[in-house]
């Protein structure tokens, strides 16, 4: 049976360069082709999750712009559902403007737009996705205030919350204490504990309340942590040509598999597929796999 899912985060249309590597601080320098991909974290976890079985009800907002439409369409054709994705015509739709360079690294730069607009008040108008629910999965792209919106509704349903910190900032411990897994790669750990090892990083974020995390590692892999123990699961061995949407891909597999009663570690190592899948293919949601290549990698 597939599982229900609310993914509660940003849309953007992100318009990508690719070049031989990144600027330096006040250098120009001459990249190849210019494209644009649907993209924002939230609408990348939704797509990911919805490609590997998942019935996922997106929250969100995107502008009153050609964009908007755009994406709005790529969200249906990806059998998300898009009720309570709002249109806003008073901004414009979230764009990120991305370098990848020829390791398949990027860099990225987020203009929020409507993403920015995402309000509590429009997390308590899709409360009956809420109710319906097996997971809710998070990000960081859009106000604080309405992912704690998001939180506090998932927890009266008794719904349990994955958080991607991503973009990282720093968060209170009330916060930390009501998601049930966090999965921050491994900058975010550092920006969210204040720590620079992992393990210390870890213990920090545990003592402030953090009951289970998964780090992901890139070409490490990923680090499950649950209590005392820890688990690691290598990464894929895949040829990099575009790592954006890696760690959604990561998230949104993740996600369908632990909503599904998939055991933590099984959930992380369909994460692990999914995100090696992802870097083998150009762009954020056009690289994301279906739930056949998962099974297949694994
Ligand atoms: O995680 C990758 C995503 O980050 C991109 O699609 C971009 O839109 C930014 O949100």
């Amino acid at each position: 049976m597939s599982a229900h899912l609310v993914v509660v985060g940003s849309i953007n249309m992100d318009l990508v360069v690719r070049a031989p590597r990144l600027p330096r601080l006040g250098e120009t320098i001459l990249g190849s082709d210019f494209r644009t991909f649907p993209g924002g974290k939230g609408a990348n976890q939704a797509v990911a999750a919805a490609r590997l079985g998942g019935k996922v009800r997106m929250v969100g907002r995107v502008g009153g712009d050609g964009f908007g439409d755009a994406l709005l369409d790529t969200l249906r054709q990806n059998q998300v559902e898009i009720t309570y994705v709002y249109r806003d015509p008073q901004a414009s739709t979230g764009v990120a403007l991305i370098t990848v360079e020829e390791s398949g690294d990027n860099a990225i730069v987020v203009a929020p737009g409507a993403n920015g607009r995402l309000s509590p008040q429009d997390i308590h108008q899709a409360e009956a996705a809420f109710q319906a629910a097996q997971a809710v999965v998070l990000q960081l792209e859009c106000p604080l205030p309405t992912v704690e919106e998001a939180i506090k509704v998932a927890r009266r349903y008794a719904v349990p919350v994955a958080l991607n910190p991503a973009p990282a900032q720093a968060l209170p411990d009330e916060l930390l204490r009501q998601v049930d897994v966090l999965i921050p790669n491994q900058s975010e750990l550092q920006i969210l504990s204040g720590e620079v090892e992992i393990e210390e990083a870890i213990q920090a974020l545990q003592k402030r309340g953090v009951k289970t995390l998964i780090v992901t590692l890139g070409e490490q892999g990923c680090l499950v942590v649950q209590g005392a123990e820890r688990h690691t699961l290598a990464a894929h061995r895949v040829k990099a040509v575009d790592t954006t949407a890696a760690g959604d891909a990561f998230v949104g597999a993740f996600a369908v598999a632990w909503a599904e009663g998939k055991s933590l570690l099984e959930a992380a190592r369909w994460g692990n597929a999914a995100g090696a899948l992802a870097v083998t293919r150009a762009g954020a949601q056009p690289s994301l796999p279906t739930r056949q290549e998962v099974l297949d990698l694994l």
